[in-house]
């Protein structure tokens, strides 16, 4: 499978099967976080693989109830350090979040060619998740995601999921669009 076709075939999974991930597998989901580039390559990330289960349940609770998270036999929380991060994106902006989430994307696809789903979490209590995974104060939890292989009937959200807006709608040439 191709980036292209990787990219195209990412949807969010929201039911999962218990099967575990084999090593190998699991090694490679890894490295897909491992490799993802950031701001002056500072790595301002951690990443916590949630396996037991009676914790992925209780995350799932603080992440609006949202269950069918914990049927992964993985939940990938996605940490970021805004300190040690790049201060100046823009001439202002801290890149933490961004560096976290770009690595998670890598993820989400790398994911898709081994077969396993994952759905970005952003529905969440950070306070909540970072008291259950004892994430200290300055650590910041951008994003979670299930990882696992898809159950037979996967749930498809109410909201029309993989539309996408217009090139039209969201591409310009040169300059940002000009209304008169
Ligand atoms: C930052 C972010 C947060 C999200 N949070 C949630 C969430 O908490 N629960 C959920 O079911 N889906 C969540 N989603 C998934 C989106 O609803 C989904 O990606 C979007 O509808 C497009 O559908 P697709 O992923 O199948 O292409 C989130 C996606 C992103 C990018």
């Amino acid at each position: 499978m191709d980036v292209m076709q990787a990219i195209k075939t990412r949807r969010s999974v929201r039911a999962y099967s218990s099967k575990p991930i084999p090593t190998d597998v699991m090694q490679r989901m890894r490295q897909a976080l491992r490799y993802a580039p950031s701001a002056c390559n500072i790595q301002p990330w951690h990443f916590i693989l949630v396996t037991d289960s009676d914790l992925r349940r209780k995350v799932a609770q603080a992440s609006r109830d949202q269950m069918w998270m914990a049927d992964a036999p993985v939940i990938v929380v996605a940490c970021a350090y805004p300190e040690h991060a790049y201060k100046y994106m823009g001439g202002y902006g801290n890149s933490a979040d961004l560096d976290a989430a770009i690595a998670l994307d890598h993820l989400t696809l790398a994911a898709v060619v081994e077969g396993l789903g994952t759905c970005w979490i952003g529905a969440f209590s950070e306070p909540q998740v970072k008291k259950l995974l004892k994430v200290p104060e300055q650590v910041k939890i951008v994003a979670m995601t299930p990882l696992g292989y898809p159950a037979e009937k996967n749930l498809i959200h109410p909201l029309e999921e993989g539309k996408r807006k217009s090139e039209a709608d969201i591409f310009s040439i040169d300059y940002y669009p000009q209304h008169s």
